[in-house]
C-alpha cells in the first residue's frame, strides 16, 4: 500500500504542476482557479454538507488534505472584509510545502494556519475544531482508518466532520478491490457500505447529505470529449471513471 500511496502522491503533484506551473492548455486539463471559482467551490461543498457561509462565522474550520486551495481559499475570499466574523482556518496536506512554494495560492496569515502533514497524524490538539472537512481525500490517504480517527479526535464535541470521497458505483462494486491497479490515482476504492461502516466506527452519528455523479462536477469527462481530446487514452479513462465512480458526502457528528 505504501508504494501505491507514494505513486499516487507523485501523480497528484504532477497533476497540479501541469495546471499551475507548466500552465498546460490541453482541453482535458483543468484551468487555474479564480477568486470567484474558489468561493463557488467552497459554497458548493458547504451546501452539499447542508451548511452555508453563515454557519461557519467565527468558527474554527479545518480542511484536511486541502490541496493547493481547498475550501480554505474560497472561505477566506468570501470573508475577506468581514474581520469580525472571519473563521479561523487550518489547512493540512502532505504536499503543503510544494503547494505554498510552487503554487502560492494558500498563504499562512493571522486567520490561516497551514501544516505540511499527513491526515494520519494531524498536528492539532484534541477537540479543537468546530468543523473539519476532508474533501476528496480519504481514498487518497495511506491509512484511511487512522485518518478518520484523527478527524474525529480534532472535532469538538457537538462539532461536525464533513467527509466526501469517490466511491464505487453498485455495478462495479464487485471489482472494488482490483480497481487500484487500473486507477492508480486512488490507492483505495470504497463501496458505500464499506466506507459507511468505517466512518460509523469512529463517529457517534453519520448521515449521507449528498451523492454526486462524476459528470455533475466534471462535465469534461463526458463521452464526446474523447473526440475533441489530443490524449484519447486519458479521455477514455476519464469517461470510464464516470461509470465506475460517484461522490458521497457525509456529515459525521461527535457528541
Ligand atoms: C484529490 S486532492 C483533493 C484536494 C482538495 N481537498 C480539493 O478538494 O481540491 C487529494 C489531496 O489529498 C492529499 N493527501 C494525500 N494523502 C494524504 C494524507 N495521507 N493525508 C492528508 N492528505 C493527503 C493530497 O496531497 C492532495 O492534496
Amino acid at each position: 500500500m505504501a508504494k501505491n500511496w507514494d505513486e499516487a502522491q507523485q501523480k497528484e503533484k504532477v497533476f497540479w504542476e501541469n495546471i499551475y506551473v507548466h500552465k498546460s492548455k490541453d482541453i482535458n486539463t483543468y484551468t487555474p482557479i479564480t477568486t470567484e471559482a474558489s468561493i463557488s467551490f467552497a459554497q458548493k461543498t458547504l451546501a452539499r454538507h447542508k451548511l452555508c457561509f453563515q454557519d461557519i462565522c467565527s468558527k474554527v474550520v479545518a480542511d484536511i488534505g486541502c490541496g493547493p486551495y481547498g475550501i480554505i481559499l474560497g472561505i477566506d475570499n468570501y470573508f475577506i472584509n468581514n474581520y469580525d466574523v472571519k473563521p479561523k482556518l487550518i489547512g493540512v496536506d502532505p504536499l503543503m510545502d510544494f503547494y505554498t512554494s510552487d503554487i502560492g495560492l494558500l498563504k499562512q496569515k493571522d486567520n490561516i494556519q497551514l501544516y505540511n502533514s499527513q491526515g494520519e497524524a494531524i498536528p492539532i490538539i484534541d477537540s479543537s475544531c468546530d468543523y473539519v472537512f476532508c474533501v476528496n481525500v480519504i481514498d487518497h490517504v495511506e491509512n484511511p482508518a487512522k485518518c478518520i480517527s484523527e478527524l474525529h479526535r480534532i472535532t469538538k464535541n457537538g462539532g461536525v466532520a464533513g467527509i466526501s470521497l469517490h466511491i464505487v458505483t453498485p455495478l462495479f462494486s464487485p471489482f472494488s478491490s482490483v480497481l487500484k491497479y487500473l486507477d492508480t490515482n486512488h490507492p483505495h476504492h470504497f463501496t458505500l457500505s464499506k466506507i459507511s461502516k468505517l466512518v460509523s466506527s469512529y463517529f457517534d452519528r453519520i448521515e449521507v447529505t449528498y451523492m454526486a455523479a462524476m459528470l455533475e462536477d466534471q462535465p469534461e469527462f463526458a463521452f464526446n470529449y474523447i473526440f475533441k481530446s489530443s490524449d484519447k487514452i486519458r479521455a477514455i479513462k476519464r469517461w470510464s471513471s464516470t461509470l465506475i465512480l460517484r461522490t458521497v458526502y457525509f456529515n459525521c457528528h461527535k457528541n
